[in-house]
């Protein structure tokens, strides 16, 4: 999946592994988490099939180790988009660990990674308008809010999500460093 592990000053982010899937059920399981994630709450059985979808370098997600309890907190969705040297780039935490700072520490990493490491000409993100922490992440990552598409993402009949669309250049990203 383009990635190695990353270090931060709280936290290890990895590749996903199938005996991660009792910790991403657990905060993958809670609806406050999974509200505005595509996956939805997943229960045992999703959870390992989430575990085995993105396990090793074929995954789409880094898993987040917080390093002093040693536990599997979160993950990072990371992959290429359909745009050459374009990543695009997201958050999820398990409510007891949310509010720390740790999806911008984390993001910080992941976005030096994809600019520094794999030389990405543009990174992206994608969130709900109503999901304000997840875009004040991208905003404090310094992405650009490039527009609000419309009813865009389809969630049940008749039900329409508009999804706000940041990102950065990596001329961009040189200018904050
Ligand atoms: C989005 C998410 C990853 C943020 O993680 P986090 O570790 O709490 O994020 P941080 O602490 O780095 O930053 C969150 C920012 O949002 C702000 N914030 C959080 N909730 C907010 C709210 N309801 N209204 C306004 N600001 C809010 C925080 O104050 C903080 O900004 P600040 O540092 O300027 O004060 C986390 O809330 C989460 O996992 N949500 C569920 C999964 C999800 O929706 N992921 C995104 C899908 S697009």
């Amino acid at each position: 999946m383009h990635l190695a592990e990353i270090e931060t000053a709280r936290l290890r982010l990895r590749v996903i592994v199938a005996s991660d899937s009792p910790a991403i059920f657990a905060y993958m399981s809670d609806p406050r988490v999974t509200a505005f994630l595509p996956e939805g709450c997943l229960d045992e059985e999703g959870s390992r099939a989430f575990a085995r979808k993105h396990a090793g370098a074929a995954g789409q997600a880094l898993a987040v180790v917080e390093k002093a309890s040693g536990q599997m907190i979160g993950h990072m969705p990371f992959y290429p988009w359909s745009a050459p040297e374009t990543y695009e780039i997201g958050w999820a935490f398990g409510h007891a660990h949310q509010g720390k700072g740790y999806a911008t520490e984390a993001g910080q990493a992941l976005i030096a990674h994809a600019f520094e490491a794999l030389k990405a000409h543009r990174v992206i993100a994608t969130c709900q308008p109503e999901n304000v922490a997840s875009w004040r992440v991208a905003e404090k990552l310094g992405l650009r809010r490039e527009g609000c598409f419309r009813a865009c993402i389809y969630r049940a009949p008749g039900v329409w999500w508009d999804e706000f669309f940041y990102a950065l250049l990596a001329e961009e990203y040189n200018a904050l460093r």
